[in-house]
């Protein structure tokens, strides 16, 4: 029987429920504090460090659907989606998992099982690849499950390096991984293709299954974990086109349906157009990454939905559709899905389709702006071939894709160097991995230790000394002057997280053996105390006392709680689809990055500082409690930001009927202690993305009394009273006004008259006009006018005019096109005045040069001149 999408995903759970494990649900798309991954990209990443075994999981066995995107790092199918049956930039993952629990024989077993007798795949039809010196799995396959001899296709490694095989499973480029086997089924011999070289449609890859044993660092070394685990990854779209029978994940039920109504709607019948592929993914893909708070823009992930927007919007343009119509899609692709999801999509349909809309109609300006770009630098080539470097600066650029950049050239017969073209793709593709990992060092921490972070209420703890790191290795002893990192049993020093930034303080053994820590950071279990010794030495297991900055750490706390109300008041003002973007809390100021669309005025700062004031006024007592996550309910109210992570207890800050977030950071206890909340900053950071900047306590104080110092400055300056600065500052600009038309009439009548005096002055030597003079204070910008008016004039001129103008020495020379065959501006300028003294520019026709006031007799000596141009006239002749 043929079974769809929905169905065939409850008899995989269902399945696993039975075989106990626990139904969890999948973490958001924006994976939460790991700076290795740019999107979710499977199942386990939610669980990464319940396989690395920093952390217990709650559960040994479990089972999710996982929504996945695979574009940007590591896996990345962007340009495939669209050309191929099989690939997306979305899609959702089932999985089961098992940490330190079952192991190869049951993961194999419970396959087998789920594929042969719920979804009754034909046994013969089922091949599987094992990874080559995984002798075990081969065993299992082969001796447990009977599978025939044929059916079991070994994987080597690729260019003769260690694990480099599509038989090795790894997140991205560090973290957990190991052997995998993989579950093909045959479609039939209707269809080319082949396991071993990796070709063609007829086998289709429905299952990974991954035996996690290692840990890769940042050097490639492959650290053994100290449990042994099973991550299942078997496609949802995959499945579904073997179980209804159809060749390509885009013809199943689900997509076929949405297929045709865009075709509908977009008025192109033509449905197995791959451009249909392409926009019902991208569409897909777009939706629920804006869902999830992304926002296109140029950097990190907004770029990539930036990039999967466009993509789909091009081709729109290649299946003929001209209007805008991409975010109309978010309507039809909402009828196709299921009533859960329907739900929660249809709450934020209005936002995604907006964000959209906007995308595409900014896209649109920039595509015009890109094609007359194009034809113009066609219009400069010399030869009939549009370099690569060319091509990519209009792709990258403006978005517009090398079809239509093929489309334009190819009408123009013009050739592309689409090899060329094709390096610097390759270099962003390095630029972009690159980015994507950052925080190097991080592995040399990863250590079976744990610190714990005492600091909420105790500024000064006794502590032992764990590690000591010095250049990155682990040493036993620092001495004075050696900057280092500290690892410490117990600590009153909090670690950067949360926007929190670390403490900064001392690590005292006694008065003659002092660290200063001068930043603190988390990595992994492990609080990092970063700074140097300056004075004494220290060693490990020593113990100490860690005293961290106190007055430091009350600003940044302040700060932090000030965080929550003004996230607070942002809602209650404009709604809860304001989402936090980011935020930097500091003992300086807070900065809060929040979406919001519509434009910030300064009476919504106003309003804004009020209600985050009248918080702080009404001294509210601010609860801390923790929770067990799993137990929080929707009706809680609870904001989290880290709503993907596992933890199995967390932290609320609870601030009565206000506020109540998940955070780990440090607050005060009742919002009096913030004393005074001042906005001193708001800005359009991107595309629908705001930025804040306050202040709290003495530092607003502060604020306000600068403020207050400035207008008492200006009010004297005007001579006038503070409630009447405005009136005098509009007053004072009127009057500047008027003076200035003023000054242009004089200005206009000194024109006159110099121009008449000059023209009085002219003479005319073989029919060219020469007019030599100085006009003592006159303003520059003025000669040039004069030069325009008297050029004008005559056929044949030479104009050469001086002045003085506020401690300077102006001169100015102009020549007409016509006679620049045997004179040049700037050769009387560099053959009668000396470089070294005067600043010297221009060209044939014009040039100018301007020297200080105390050179006056030196390039007021025009004699020179005159008699240097009057012998080039002579020779001409
Ligand atoms: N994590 C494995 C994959 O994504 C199962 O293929």
């Amino acid at each position: 029987m043929r079974k769809k999408t929905r169905e065939i995903s409850q008899i995989f759970l269902n399945f696993f429920h039975k075989k106990k494990h626990k139904i969890i649900e999948g973490s958001s798309l924006l994976p939460y504090n790991d700076p290795t991954l740019l999107f979710t990209n499977a199942g386990m990443n939610q669980f990464k460090e319940y396989f690395l075994g920093h952390r217990k999981s709650p559960f040994p066995r479990i089972t999710t659907i996982q929504k996945c995107i695979r574009v940007g790092g590591k896996h990345n199918d962007l340009q495939n989606v669209g050309f191929t049956n099989r690939h997306h930039t979305f899609f959702e993952m089932l999985g089961n998992f098992s940490f330190g629990d079952y192991f190869k024989k049951e993961a194999i077993s419970f396959a087998w099982e789920l594929l042969t007798e719920k979804f009754n795949l034909e046994k013969k039809k089922i091949f599987v690849t094992v990874y080559h010196t995984d002798k075990e799995t081969y065993d299992i396959w082969y001796k447990d499950i009977s599978l025939n001899k044929k059916n079991i296709i070994i994987i080597g490694d690729k260019n003769n390096i260690d694990y480099n095989s599509d038989n090795f499973w790894q997140m991205s480029d560090t973290g957990p991984c190991g052997p995998s086997t993989e579950i093909f089924y045959d479609l039939g011999s209707h269809l080319k293709g082949n396991i071993l070289h990796n070709f063609g449609d007829r086998f289709i890859e429905i299952w990974n299954i991954v035996f996690i044993q290692f840990n890769k660092d940042f050097s490639g070394n492959l650290i053994p974990l100290s449990i042994k685990s099973v991550d299942t990854g078997m496609g949802l779209e995959r499945i579904s086109s073997v179980l209804e029978k159809v060749d390509s994940n885009y013809e199943i039920t689900f997509f076929k349906e949405l297929i045709e109504d865009i075709s509908i709607f977009i008025k192109n019948r033509h449905v197995t157009h791959n451009s249909f592929k392409v926009i019902a993914d991208h569409i897909r893909a777009s939706i629920y990454l804006i869902s999830e708070g992304v926002l296109p823009s140029n950097e990190s992930r907004g770029y990539v939905l930036r990039r999967i927007i466009r993509r789909a919007i091009n081709h729109g343009k290649i299946l003929g559709e001209k209007k805008l119509f991409f975010y109309k899609l978010v309507k039809i692709y909402i009828k196709h899905i299921n009533n859960i999801e329907k739900i929660n999509l249809c709450k934020k349909y209005k936002f995604i389709k907006r964000i959209i809309k906007k995308e595409e109609e900014h896209f649109n300006i920039i595509l015009e702006k890109g094609t007359i770009l194009l034809n113009k630098e066609i219009k400069k080539l010399k030869t009939k071939n549009l370099p690569g470097e060319k091509i990519f600066y209009l792709y990258d650029t403006f978005g517009l894709s090398l079809s239509l950049i093929k489309d334009i050239c190819m009408q123009k017969n013009i050739n592309c160097d689409i090899q060329e073209f094709e390096k610097y793709m390759e270099i962003q593709k390095q630029k972009s991995k690159n980015n994507s990992v950052f925080n190097k060092k991080i592995n040399i921490y990863y250590k079976n230790k744990i610190s714990k972070f005492y600091g909420y209420t105790n500024f000064s703890i006794k502590s032992t000394v764990l590690d000591i790191y010095y250049n990155g290795s682990l040493v036993k002893k620092i001495k004075k002057g050696d900057k280092a990192e500290i690892i410490l049993d117990i600590t009153s020093f909090y670690g950067e997280a949360g926007g929190q930034i670390g403490d900064t303080g001392f690590l005292e053994k006694d008065k003659d053996n002092i660290f200063q820590v001068n930043n603190t950071k988390i990595k992994g279990n492990l609080i990092i105390h970063i700074g140097e010794m300056i004075l004494g030495s220290l060693e490990i297991n020593d113990a100490l006392y860690s005293n961290i900055n106190v007055s430091r750490r009350f600003k940044i706390t302040r700060n932090h709680t000030a965080t929550h109300l003004l996230h607070a008041s942002l809602r209650q003002e404009f709604g809860t689809l304001i989402k936090q973007k980011g935020s930097l809390i500091t003992e300086h100021y807070l900065r809060f990055d929040f979406s919001y669309q519509e434009s910030l005025l300064l009476n919504d700062i106003f309003k804004i500082e009020k209600i985050v004031n009248n918080y702080i006024f009404q001294n509210i007592s601010i609860k801390i409690y923790e929770k067990i996550k799993k137990e929080i309910k929707k009706e809680d109210n609870i904001i989290s930001l880290h709503h993907n992570k596992y933890d199995d207890i967390v932290k609320i800050v609870d601030i009565k009927n206000i506020s109540r977030e998940l955070c780990c950071g440090t607050h005060v206890n009742s919002t009096n202690q913030i004393g005074f909340f001042m906005i001193t900053k708001f800005l359009n950071i991107a595309n629908g993305v705001k930025r804040i900047h306050a202040v709290t306590h003495n530092l607003a104080l502060e604020y306000i009394q600068k403020k207050n110092n400035q207008i008492k400055i200006i009010t004297n300056l005007f001579k006038t009273d503070e409630d009447k600065i405005i009136e005098s500052i509009i007053l004072y600009k009127k009057k500047n006004n008027i003076l200035l038309n003023n000054i242009k009439e004089l200005e206009k009548y000194i024109l006159l008259k110099e121009r008449k005096i000059l023209l009085r002055d002219n003479i005319i030597i073989n029919n060219i006009n020469l007019i030599i003079s100085r006009i003592y204070n006159f303003n520059p910008k003025l000669l040039h006018h004069i030069i325009k008016n008297l050029v004008n004039k005559f056929e044949k001129t030479i104009i050469v005019l001086s002045t003085k103008w506020e401690k300077k020495i102006f001169l100015i020379i102009k020549i007409t096109k016509n006679i620049s065959n045997f004179i040049s501006a700037i050769e009387i300028i560099s053959n009668n005045f000396d470089k070294n003294i005067c600043k010297i520019g221009g060209c044939a026709s014009i040039a100018q040069i301007n020297t200080d006031i105390n050179k006056d007799k030196y390039l007021f000596n025009l004699s020179k001149i005159r008699t240097f141009i009057l012998n080039k006239i002579n020779k001409s002749n």
